[in-house]
């Protein structure tokens, strides 16, 4: 995470609307379930997630990296009627922690959910998507974009988390390790990538916003 002023930071988390109760009760089951809690979304991320879902109002949304469900379900706030969520996770344990919490928050209609590597099962899917969000394993970000990019819609959206990686996408790329190296190759593809604008935002991990020419 980026360094910030912690009193900052605490102001920010006080004066953002407070999870509703399925989300608040997922994020205490993650911290107390899981070995690495600090992946889930949180209250901040996860209202940023629903409010840029809601000003979009998607028809098809794609998550890369399901985890607990935390951004899913605050991903699919914003779905328009009849709109669909797809959120591919490779880990089992994980997929079912997180369709008991689609359960609680009635989207279980909306929510589909795909078991597997998402690199083999991107190309599978047969659908245009609105918006994508990649939170996935930070080496294969480049794959993942390549793979996804034609099945987003023109004016179409991608957000991609962690793209400043705790600030060590400055140090020499002789030093780094294969996640700092897949955010730094990533960031530099679609940074030149013509069929793309790109926005680095620098909340929490890093946060990029894509649109689709
Ligand atoms: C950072 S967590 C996702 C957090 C979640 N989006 C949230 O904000 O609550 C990343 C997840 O991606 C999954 N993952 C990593 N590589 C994957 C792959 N190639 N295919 C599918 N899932 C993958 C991991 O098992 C992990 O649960």
């Amino acid at each position: 995470m980026l360094q910030i002023n912690p009193q900052i930071e605490k102001y920010i988390i006080d004066h953002t609307s407070d999870e509703d109760p399925v989300l608040a009760e997922l994020n205490r089951r993650t911290h107390l379930d899981t070995v690495h809690p600090q992946m889930l979304a949180g209250k901040m991320q996860g209202r940023f997630l629903e409010f840029i879902s809601r000003m979009i109002s998607p028809e098809n949304i794609l998550e890369i990296g399901t985890f607990t469900g935390y951004s899913a379900i605050c991903l699919s706030k914003g779905l328009r009627q009849h709109g669909h969520l797809y959120t591919i996770e490779k880990n089992d344990e994980m997929i079912s922690f997180a369709a008991g919490f689609f359960k609680k928050t009635g989207l279980t209609d909306r929510i589909t959910q795909l078991s597997g590597d998402a690199r083999k099962i991107i190309p599978s899917l047969n659908c245009m998507f609105d918006l994508v969000f990649i939170d996935a394993e930070k080496s294969e970000y480049c794959d993942y974009y390549n793979l996804v990019i034609e099945k987003v819609r023109p004016g179409g959206w991608i957000i991609t988390d962690n793209v400043l990686w705790g600030e060590k996408i400055l140090e020499s790329t002789a030093q780094t390790d294969n996640s700092t190296r897949g955010i730094v190759e990533f960031n530099e593809l679609v940074y030149n990538d013509d069929r793309v604008e790109n926005l680095i935002l620098s909340i929490r991990d890093g946060v990029m916003l894509i649109r689709k020419k």
